[in-house]
């Protein structure tokens, strides 16, 4: 069964989806009888065209100079081409702008208005707009996905199906792989919080401008997402009580550690709230992670706490998250197994 898709935004996770893809069609044609095709990869100042499917290999072989290739249409804006295109789902991979969610949200509400499936990995337009867009997938009978908007390919969205006989009570988590990584450093070096943050920067943690991550929106939107996703609820970012960690000291870890306590930026939902800020955790406990690791525990009445842990950010690992939502819609729409 041949399924035609788009991509938008040929940036690190685009790519990484489309290696993937390239690297699994095999597997997927043997395992699943399914033969995914890329007919359009738009970028923000034209797109690559086939209507046959575009090769791949060609693609991965000029690099950074794909824009000399004879697919190549200069100037062509995902959002005037999409309706011309015969595809199934659109795969919708460029920055998010937190305040608008643009372009992806409009991206988005253009491939449902076409009736195309929608896969995406930007928190934006889910932090915003996730009833909206709900509705809007609902009435155009579309799937709508985005695993990779929280914790990458962690399934902890996808852990909604298990948990439907079981009932979920809150959630605890650490979302942001940046602000885990400075104040892992914190504690385990001493140093202030500046110095934690440069090396981060360095290693390619943080962004150049930090301020995401660092005082919370980043975990605020990841938590919005997946409470929503896990309590059916239509929360947005402006319902979280956020408070970021650049005002820790080493002075106040050093206090929490002689009391066998670490500190942590926990994203928490908890009696119908919902919080991002530094919290005192007991040392080793589950949520007590290092580095960029993200951990989400769930309570729940039947089970106790369920535990996932994992690496949540990366292109790689979000580009899987992308491919499973992919397949995973196959088989909602009964076409796999
Ligand atoms: N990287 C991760 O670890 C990770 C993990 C999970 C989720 N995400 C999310 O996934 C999305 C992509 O991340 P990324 O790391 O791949 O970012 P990226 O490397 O900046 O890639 C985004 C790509 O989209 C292009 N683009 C910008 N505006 C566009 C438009 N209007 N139409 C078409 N293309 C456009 C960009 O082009 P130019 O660069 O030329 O402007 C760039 O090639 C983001 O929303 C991010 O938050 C990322």
């Amino acid at each position: 069964m041949e399924r035609n898709l788009c991509l938008i935004g040929k940036g690190n996770v685009g790519t990484q989806f489309l290696k993937l893809l390239q690297k699994k069609q095999e597997i997927l044609k043997t395992k699943f009888g399914l033969n995914f095709r890329i007919i359009a990869i738009f970028e923000y100042d034209g797109a690559l065209i086939n209507n046959n499917g575009l090769d791949l290999a060609k693609i991965f072989d000029i690099g950074e100079n794909f824009r000399k290739l004879e697919d190549w249409e200069k100037n062509v804006k995902a959002l005037n081409y999409l309706s011309k295109l015969d595809i199934e789902t659109c795969i919708e991979t460029t920055p998010t702008n937190p305040d608008t969610g643009e372009p992806a949200l409009s991206h988005i509400i253009e491939a449902l208005n076409n009736g195309f499936d929608v896969v995406s990995s930007n928190k934006g337009p889910f932090y915003l707009k996730y009833r909206e867009l709900h509705e809007l997938a609902e009435k155009n009978k579309c799937y709508i996905k985005y695993d990779a908007t929280v914790a990458s390919c962690v399934p902890a969205l996808a852990i909604k199906n298990d948990l439907i006989a079981n009932e979920i009570i809150g959630i605890k988590s650490i979302l942001n792989g940046t602000s885990n990584y400075i104040l892992s450093r914190m504690t385990s070096e001493g140093v202030e919080f500046s110095l934690a943050l440069k090396e981060a920067q360095e290693l390619g943690y943080a962004e150049a401008d930090p301020t995401l991550d660092i005082e919370g929106f980043d975990a605020a939107g990841k938590l919005v997402i997946l409470v929503n996703e896990l309590f059916d609820l239509s929360l947005t970012i402006k319902d979280v009580k956020i408070r970021g960690i650049s005002d820790i000291t080493p002075q106040a870890i050093k206090l929490a550690k002689s009391d066998g306590y670490v500190i942590k930026h926990l994203a928490i939902y908890k009696n119908n709230s919902l919080l991002v800020e530094p919290r005192l955790i007991e040392k080793n406990s589950s949520l007590d992670i290092n580095g960029t690791l993200n951990v989400i525990e769930i309570q729940t009445k039947y089970a106790g706490p369920i535990i996932l842990m994992g690496r949540g950010a990366g292109a790689k690992e979000a580009a899987a998250a992308i491919l499973n939502d992919l397949i995973n819609i196959q088989k909602l729409r009964g076409y796999i197994h």
